[in-house]
C-alpha cells in the first residue's frame, strides 16, 4: 500500500503557491459553492477585482472584507490591465473574481492574454457555473437516460451574436439536447417566438432560474409557448439562466446501465467488461 507521505503534494497546495494572478470562479451566488482553492486565494488577497453584481456582496463580504475591491463592471481593459498589472508589480496579491466559471461568457483569456503580453503571468481557477447551479435548483440532470444525451450552453443572438451564429433553434430541435441559455433573460420572448417560428414543439418544458443558488433565487417553469408572459409577469430581465428540453421535467428517464443488471452481474465476456468500465466512468 502507498504510504500517505509518499504521496505528491495535494494540487491545491501546489497551484496556490503558482506565480502570477489568478482567474478564478465565484461560482454562482451561494458563498457555500466557491471552491476551497478559491476561498484559499481570496484570503491572501490584497486586491480583488471582482464582476459586480453577478458575485453576491456576501461573498465579497465573508471572503474579501480584508482585501481592496474593484468592481469591473464599466471598466474597459485599457483601465483593468493596468490597475492589475501595476497592483501585481508592485507585490500586492492580486485575484480577478469572475462569476460562475470564468471559462464561460467570462471574457477572461483577453484580460489574461493582455496580461501575459505586459509580462504577468496568469492562470485559470475554475468555479462552478450558474447552468451547474440551475440544474441543482430544478432537482434535475442536465443529462439525463434516454432524455438528454448533450447540453449545449449558448446565448441569444443580439450585439454579440449574429442571427447565424444564433444556434438555439437547431439544438432544441436536437431533441436530446439541454439547452442552457446563458445572457438572455432580457430576451426570453423573442427567444421563444423564434422556436416557434423554426418549428419547435410549442409544449418543449422551459425553466427560466433566476438567481440560482441565492437567498432570492426564484424558478418560473412553463414552455416554449408561454414561459415569456411568466417571466414577463415576473420582471426579471437579468441574472437567469433559461433552460429547455425535457430534462428540466426530471421525468422520463430510463433506469441506466451504470446501477443495471449487465454492469453490476457482469459476464466473464470481454466486450460486456469494457462496457462495465465505461458505464463505472459515467455519471448516468
Ligand atoms: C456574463 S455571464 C457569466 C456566466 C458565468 N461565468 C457562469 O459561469 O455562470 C452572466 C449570465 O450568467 C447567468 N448567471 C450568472 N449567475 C447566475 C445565477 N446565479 N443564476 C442564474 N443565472 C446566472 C445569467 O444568464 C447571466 O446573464
Amino acid at each position: 500500500m502507498t504510504d500517505a507521505d509518499d504521496l505528491p503534494e495535494p494540487a491545491t497546495e501546489v497551484l496556490e503557491d503558482r506565480e502570477g494572478i489568478p482567474f478564478a470562479g465565484a461560482g454562482p451566488g451561494d458563498p457555500g459553492l466557491l471552491t476551497v482553492r478559491g476561498r484559499a486565494l481570496l484570503a491572501d488577497a490584497d486586491l480583488v477585482v471582482h464582476a459586480g453584481s453577478l458575485v453576491n456582496s456576501e461573498l465579497l463580504d465573508a471572503f474579501c472584507d480584508h482585501a481592496e475591491q474593484v468592481n469591473s463592471v464599466g471598466k474597459d481593459l485599457e483601465e483593468l490591465v493596468p490597475l492589475m498589472r501595476d497592483a501585481y508589480e508592485e507585490g500586492r496579491t492580486v485575484v480577478r473574481l469572475h462569476s460562475g466559471d470564468p471559462s464561460i461568457y467570462g471574457a477572461a483569456l483577453e484580460q489574461m492574454d493582455a496580461l501575459e503580453s505586459e509580462g504577468v503571468p496568469t492562470y485559470f481557477v475554475p468555479g462552478v457555473t450558474s447552468a451547474f447551479a440551475a440544474s441543482a435548483t430544478l432537482d434535475t440532470q442536465l443529462t439525463l437516460n434516454e432524455v438528454a444525451n448533450h447540453v449545449a450552453f449558448t446565448r441569444p443572438q443580439g450585439k454579440t451574436l449574429s442571427p447565424e451564429e444564433d444556434h438555439i433553434s437547431e439544438f432544441v430541435r436536437m431533441g436530446d439536447v439541454t439547452t442552457c441559455i446563458y445572457l438572455g433573460t432580457h430576451a426570453v420572448r423573442e427567444t421563444m417566438d423564434r422556436l416557434l417560428e423554426d418549428g419547435v414543439d410549442p409544449d418543449t418544458p422551459v425553466a427560466v432560474v433566476y438567481h440560482a443558488s441565492w437567498p432570492d433565487e426564484d424558478v418560473i417553469r412553463g414552455t416554449v409557448a408561454d414561459v415569456a408572459d411568466a417571466v414577463e409577469e415576473a420582471g426579471y430581465r437579468a441574472s437567469a439562466l433559461v433552460v429547455i428540453g425535457e430534462a428540466v421535467t426530471g421525468g422520463g428517464y430510463e433506469r441506466s446501465y451504470l446501477y443495471g443488471d449487465w454492469a453490476n452481474g457482469g459476464s466473464d465476456d470481454g466486450g460486456e467488461a469494457d462496457r462495465d468500465a465505461e458505464a463505472a466512468e459515467g455519471d448516468d
